[in-house]
């Protein structure tokens, strides 16, 4: 069965996706000039975004990935406390840092990672996001390189999941509603 028939409206299409990542790879090429910035991808949904994102930054940088799971959280809600799963490899001290995330949604998992990133002693921390929700935020994170702002709704595709679905679209989407009977059916 194709996935596609199970996609009600596409939110942001590929081709949308692919001239805003080689915006977004130029300007921080531009602005990192000389630096060589440590861009931190946060498991797993990140990963489809830092791939293309990479490819379209024309300066050296280099690249870790850090595991985050949020302490309570729900597929829909994080709690703010985090749970390191995998850290970086990198020194962090004195780099350039960019935190590269799929969504920002409450703000709560990102303000929790730049907290724990600035007690490493960074150089700098910016925030790239592929998506973020503002209607949803509940803390105030700075985000410097965004993708897109997008209303409140359930989103799968590019890297973000439903019960570890979906992430291998490549575009994103919002799911039929049956899609989540249908599942919630199969588990029992
Ligand atoms: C998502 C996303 C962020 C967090 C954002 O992760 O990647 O880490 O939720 O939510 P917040 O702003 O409300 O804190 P998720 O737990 O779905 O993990 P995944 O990337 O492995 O799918």
């Amino acid at each position: 069965m194709d996935m596609r028939d199970e996609i009600l409206e596409i939110l942001v299409s590929t081709e949308e996706i692919q001239k805003r990542t080689t915006e977004l790879g130029q300007q921080i090429g531009h602005d990192y000039d000389g630096r060589n910035p440590l861009m931190i991808c946060i498991l797993r949904g990140a990963v489809v975004f830092l791939s293309d994102l990479i490819r379209s930054v024309p300066i050296h940088v280099m690249v870790d990935f850090m595991g985050v799971s949020s302490y309570g959280g729900t597929n829909l809600d994080s709690t703010g406390v985090i749970k390191i799963t995998r850290d970086v490899d990198a020194n962090v001290a004195h780099r350039d840092i960019i935190i590269v995330e799929d969504i920002v949604d409450t703000g709560l998992t990102m303000k929790a990672l730049v907290d724990l990133m600035k007690t490493r002693g960074p150089g700098s921390i910016e925030i790239c996001t592929f998506l973020s929700k503002p209607q949803r935020r509940k803390v105030d994170v700075d985000i410097k390189y965004c993708g897109f702002e997008i209303p409140n709704k359930f989103v799968i595709g590019y890297g973000l999941d439903y019960d570890e679905n979906y992430r291998n679209l490549p575009f994103v989407g919002v799911l039929k509603p049956e899609v989540y009977e249908k599942r919630k059916e199969e588990k029992g």
